[in-house]
């Protein structure tokens, strides 16, 4: 759409005299029935010193004509311009395949960095579903980024240093069981650290030499390090289970502890940054604006470091590796203060780049937690949505020679993983099995289903030949064109995407290619003149190419979201 937005704000320009960025932001979507793209004149009548009706109508007598539009008229104050069909499918359906991969990517972000701080979750216990919006809205965001040219380092900062790892070594030092803990791995953790925090009720000074074990671990004391290693060791092998079903890739796993050495240089740096002092022993920070707030801790007394100090290390270290130009942390809201007060803090600091950090929160998760409101894993739930989409599947399968294992896993994943990002990310969502996986529905699996079937036409027909040059006049069904008009629509959702960090924008864009194909499907039902297999050679070759541009579309979409691409199913 990106090219009929510009010719239409050149024509208005043109006709009007006024600036082309006043006039490009105003560009909408309208009803489908008042055309493609619409200007509501309202803005311009200050300047213009006419009312927007009279404005919308001198701009329509005055544009000539276009190849871009069939019609641009005044309705009231809006002008409104119809994109000419044979225009948009001349140029998108050829653009879109010379693209391939690349389509929707662009350099507009050379050589500008974006950290994502995702997933980040506390070691020795396992994911737990609240990972999952994290997890996934980081990773979205990263092939976002990507698409449009940023480079991007993706962290997971770990919560793997503190108090609780001192309190889990003592307890694997004192009752711990080697050869469960290989065999059960984060299991065994997990119950070891119920086991422990029993014992600091029950075993009289267990909670002084869980503390001394920290001290020592913070101390660098090799076996106190080594115990903390392998917890830390045994967590990450755990996750990274997980996070290869998922797809998910880090560039680092930099969690607090990374941050533990580095931390007497930074504290330093700190101690002598303005905004900073030192009461009775503490080193703090002063909010700004924070009437009456209490300053910010980053020392206690006895030395120790805090939460908030680790993450401003990482945020000063951040910085000094890559200069970035966005730093998100994607994390509930639950830490909205936290990052508040992070930003002030190195604000107050002299960082002035903290305003290029954004706290990316998102809406909680209705409908999933068990009945005694302890953690639901994250395992739990693509197995359940895996065995799900496999008994959906089961019958067609067998007809079909398709691998149900392999494919019962990537529809279990799509589902849940385009579930949660077609949310706008700051709302709250109830999770819903059913319409999860409801292959009709505003679902990863229609989408996961529109492309296999894609495929499978293409497959059908032969592949498509790329010396025949498709005669894409042929394509003047309004279903074909309505198809490529969702096609020209997602480029401009991955970059609002970006811009607004709403995955959304895209989950919606790569639904309505899909739901636009099926209705393209159903007309070919209706009326056999319509069918993409026709028996006339060069309308089966434009409409292949149509089907071609669309598996193109809906595989770049899912990609971005990171719902796999079955290409059969
Ligand atoms: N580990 C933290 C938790 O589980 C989240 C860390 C988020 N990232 C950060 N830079 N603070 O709550």
């Amino acid at each position: 759409m990106h090219r009929y937005e510009k010719a239409l704000t050149r024509l208005v320009a043109t006709t009007t005299h006024l600036n082309s960025d006043d006039i490009r932001p105003l560009i909408r979507v309208p009803e489908p029935d008042k055309g493609d793209l619409s200007i509501p004149c309202f803005p311009f009548a200050k300047r213009l010193k006419k009312n927007p009706a009279q404005i919308a109508g001198d701009i329509a007598n005055g544009i000539g004509e276009d190849p871009h539009f069939i019609s641009v008229e005044a309705a009231g104050p809006y002008l409104n311009a119809r994109i000419d069909p044979k225009h948009i499918v001349q140029t998108i359906v050829p653009e879109i395949r010379a693209l391939g991969d690349r389509f929707c990517t662009s350099d507009v972000g050379q050589d500008r960095y974006v950290v994502v701080d995702y997933s980040s979750p506390n070691i020795a216990k396992p994911l737990g579903f609240h990972h999952l919006r994290s997890t996934m809205i980081g990773n979205a965001l990263i092939h976002i980024h990507q698409a449009l040219g940023y480079r991007v380092f993706g962290v997971n900062f770990l919560g793997d240093w503190g108090k609780t790892f001192g309190l889990l070594a003592e307890a694997f030092a004192r009752f711990g069981d080697r050869t469960a803990l290989d065999q059960q791995g984060i299991s065994y953790l997990l119950e070891l650290y119920i086991q422990a925090n029993k014992a600091v009720e029950a075993v009289s000074g267990f909670d002084d030499a869980a503390r001394a074990m920290f001290r020592r671990q913070e101390a660098g004391d090799k076996a106190a390090i080594d115990l903390w290693q392998l917890i830390r060791d045994i967590s990450i092998d755990e996750f990274q289970k997980i996070y290869r079903r998922l797809g998910v890739v880090f560039d680092a796993f930099e969690g607090e502890s990374h941050y533990r050495d580095g931390m007497a240089g930074v504290i330093e740096k700190i101690e002598h940054a303005p905004g900073t002092r030192v009461d009775q022993g503490a080193l703090v920070v002063d909010m700004p604006y924070g009437e009456g707030e209490a300053p910010l801790m980053l020392r206690k007394q006895d030395g120790a470091t805090l939460y908030a100090t680790r993450d401003i290390a990482a945020a000063i270290d951040r910085w000094q590796r890559f200069a970035f130009e966005k730093s998100l942390y994607v994390v509930g809201v639950e830490q909205r203060r936290h990052f508040d007060q992070l930003k002030r803090a190195l604000s107050a600091m002299g960082c002035e780049w903290s305003d290029q950090m954004t706290h990316v929160h998102f809406g909680r998760v209705h409908g999933m937690s068990t009945r005694k409101g302890t953690v639901v894993f994250l395992e739990d739930v693509l197995n359940e949505a895996r065995d799900r989409a496999r008994e959906k599947m089961k019958q067609t399968a067998a007809e079909r020679d398709i691998d149900l294992d392999a494919i019962s896993e990537q529809v279990g994943i799509g589902g849940v993983v385009f579930g949660d990002l077609k949310n706008l990310r700051t709302s709250d969502y109830t999770f819903d099995w059913e319409e999860m996986l409801n292959p009709k529905g505003f679902t990863g699996t229609c989408v996961q289903y529109a492309h296999a079937r894609c495929c499978s036409v293409l497959r059908k027909a032969g592949g498509i030949s790329e010396t025949n040059t498709p005669d894409l006049a042929l394509l003047t069904h309004p279903e074909e064109i309505g198809l490529v008009k969702t096609l020209a629509r997602l480029p401009g959702a991955v970059a609002s995407a970006a811009r607004e960090l709403e995955p959304s924008r895209v989950a919606r864009a790569v639904y309505d290619i899909a739901h636009a194909w099926n209705r393209y499907q159903q007309a070919g039902n209706a009326d056999r003149s319509l069918r993409i297999l026709s028996n006339d050679p060069a309308e089966k070759t434009a409409r292949c190419a149509l089907v071609d541009a669309t598996r193109i579309g809906l595989k770049k979409g899912m990609a971005l979201l990171g719902v796999p691409q079955p290409e059969a199913m």
